[in-house]
Formats: structure tokens, C-alpha cells, sequence
């Protein structure tokens, strides 16, 4: 059987479009016969950046929830919103109160960057990707970019026909990655 795959919803912004991304990716796992669960940065505590990380880190019973899914797991796709033109700040502080290096060694992620602007998060996965392999982790070179997000999903279904054409193949890319 196929190994699961744990998405990671990256923002903890409440009505993120990163989380309805994340739903896409999980029918298509689903439709493929893949189990696969999402990990919704919206469910990190309130007080996570002071209870979660550095000497606390390891002692919040709901952070190590997803501490332990991070550490079992060993495919990952991310869902990237760009922020700033860069990646989600919370989702940094999510990697920073991981263990490492058992969280990514040798583990294999892909990524799916969305924006409500034209670049589609390109500079933020290609950020992101810097972290992933200093932490050990291989990444898939399928990154599709979800420039001008709102305009393309709508009821939860993405209504692009080209961004559903580049998740499909990136979806099927990670399942034999
Ligand atoms: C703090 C913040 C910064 C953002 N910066 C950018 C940006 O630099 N470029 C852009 O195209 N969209 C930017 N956006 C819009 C998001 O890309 C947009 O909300 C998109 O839907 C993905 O984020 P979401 O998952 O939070 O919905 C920003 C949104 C927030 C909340």
C-alpha cells in the first residue's frame, strides 16, 4: 500500500484559501487510493509561539499532536500562500518547534505555492525549498503556482483547467517520488 501523505495547510489565517487547496489535494490522493490527512496550521494553539518552541518545545500536548504526525510521516505536500512575498511567517515557527533532524531526513515533500497576485508564490516556494534541504528533505521539482487564487476556485473546486492539470501531475509525481 502507498505510504500516507500529510498536507500541511501553511497559514493559520482563518478562511485561508491554502486550507481549501489543501482539501483539493486530499480528493486527489483520495481518487488515486491514497490515504492522506491535512494538518491545519489554524489548530496550532493561540499561544503557540511562546508554548511551543525552544525550552517549551515538546511539553504542549496539543503541539505534540503535530509534532509526532511531522516525525512518522514521510510525504509531505505544503500548501504555500505568499505573504509578503515569501511564505507564511507562521509556518517558519511551525518548522522551528519540529525535532530535528527526524522531522525531514531523507523525507520527500512537494509544494503548491497560491497568491492573490501574479506570482503565484514562486519566491516563497523557492524559499521554502531552501529550508526544506538544509533540513534533509528531497523536494519534487513539480511546484505549481496559483497566481490570482480568488479568481480560480470557487465552492472549493479549483476552476482552472491548467492549475487542475498541474496538480493531478505533481499529486501522481509524489505518490512514486
Ligand atoms: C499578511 C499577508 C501578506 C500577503 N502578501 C501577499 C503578497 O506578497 N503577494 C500576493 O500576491 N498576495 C499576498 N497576500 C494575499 C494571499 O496570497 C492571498 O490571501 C491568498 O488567498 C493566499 O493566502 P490565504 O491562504 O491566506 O488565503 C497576502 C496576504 C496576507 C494575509
Amino acid at each position: 500500500m502507498t505510504e500516507k501523505v500529510y498536507i500541511i495547510s501553511g497559514t493559520n489565517r482563518q478562511q485561508a484559501v491554502s486550507l481549501q487547496v489543501s482539501k483539493v489535494y486530499q480528493q486527489e490522493f483520495e481518487a488515486l487510493g491514497v490515504d492522506s490527512e491535512i494538518i491545519d496550521l489554524q489548530q496550532l494553539p493561540a499561544d503557540y509561539l511562546f508554548s511551543g518552541l525552544y525550552e517549551n518545545a515538546g511539553k504542549n500536548e496539543l503541539v505534540n499532536g503535530f509534532r509526532e504526525k511531522m516525525k512518522v510521516g514521510h510525504k509531505f505536500v505544503f500548501v504555500i500562500a505568499e505573504y509578503n512575498g515569501s511564505f507564511p511567517g507562521v509556518l517558519k515557527a511551525f518548522i522551528d518547534g519540529l525535532e530535528f533532524p527526524d522531522s525531514f531526513m531523507n523525507k520527500k515533500c512537494a509544494l503548491v505555492g497560491l497568491s492573490a497576485g501574479i506570482q503565484g508564490a514562486v519566491l516563497a516556494m523557492s524559499h521554502f525549498t531552501d529550508i526544506l534541504n538544509y533540513c534533509g528533505a528531497h523536494v519534487l521539482a513539480e511546484k505549481p503556482k496559483l497566481a490570482s487564487i480568488g479568481g480560480h476556485i470557487q465552492d472549493g473546486e479549483i476552476t482552472n483547467e491548467r492549475y487542475m492539470k498541474h496538480i493531478k501531475k505533481q499529486v501522481k509525481q509524489l505518490i512514486e517520488f
